[in-house]
């Protein structure tokens, strides 16, 4: 079912490690199911006519997990770009990392800049992988970036000044947003970008999240009455 109504869907993709322990597995292989979980969702978001997905891969909080699962997922997350590089230009996929980038591993930033330069011409799809990131932080970051913001008149700090200097500056804001794992709440994603998003929750854990249950949630998405504040036509 192509969507054109869906221009940028964002998924908070939890639930990895329960995956892994009702199985016997150790956390980590739920990490390893959910990268390849996250390429399945990703080819199929081209077939559904989606421009723009974001996918929450490590948030600014994920730090404070046991530090042989972080190492884990920051060898895990080059190792898939580096795996995948040929899918993403085969599949047109432009790559964008979105987040703060001066806390990571020298070889995981080294991976991350060379996707996105190898992947910058692509267009069927912006694939935003959000790596140590966190909306409070993007948020300050973006303030820090304007130039001279110091000695901006009030007047002139808008909406539209500081949107332009978000991580995601230039894609349109998500309409929908999903969180995978039973859990109802933001933790800190897109929290700028998500003040009229629709809101997705659902008790499927990322690895067993399907692009049946993506394509559900787009069909109800088209019935709500999306108002921005205003009233319906
Ligand atoms: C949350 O599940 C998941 C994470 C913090 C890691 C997500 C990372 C990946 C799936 C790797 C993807 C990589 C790329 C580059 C696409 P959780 O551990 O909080 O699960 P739980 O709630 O069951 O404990």
């Amino acid at each position: 079912m192509p969507s054109s109504t869906i221009d940028h869907v964002a998924i908070t993709m939890d639930g990895n490690g329960r995956w892994a322990t009702h199985r016997g597995l150790e956390r980590v292989e739920g990490h390893k199911k959910g990268a390849e979980k996250a390429k399945e969702i990703i080819r199929g978001a081209i077939d559904l006519g989606i421009s723009t997905l974001t996918l929450y891969c490590f948030s600014t909080e994920n730090w404070k997990r046991p530090q042989e699962e972080v190492d884990f997922i920051m060898e895990l997350i080059p190792k898939h770009i580096e795996e995948e590089q040929e899918f993403y230009n085969r599949r047109g996929i432009r790559i964008q990392w979105i987040g703060k980038r001066d806390q990571l591993a020298p070889h995981v930033k080294a991976s991350m800049l060379r996707v996105e330069k190898s992947t910058q011409n692509n267009t069927n799809l912006t694939l935003f992988l959000a790596i140590n990131y966190g909306g409070h932080d993007e948020i300050i970051r973006a303030f820090k970036r304007i130039p001279w913001y110091k000695r901006l008149r009030k007047e002139s700090i808008t909406e539209d000044l500081l949107a332009h200097y978000l991580d995601t500056t230039g894609r349109p804001n998500p309409d929908i947003l999903i969180r995978t794992g039973g859990d109802i709440r933001l933790s800190n994603f897109l929290l700028w970008q998500s003040a009229y998003s629709e809101l997705f929750f659902t008790k499927t854990l990322w690895p067993d999240f399907t692009i049946e249950e993506l394509t559900t949630m787009i069909q109800q998405m088209n019935q709500r009455d999306r108002r921005f504040g205003g009233l319906s036509q």
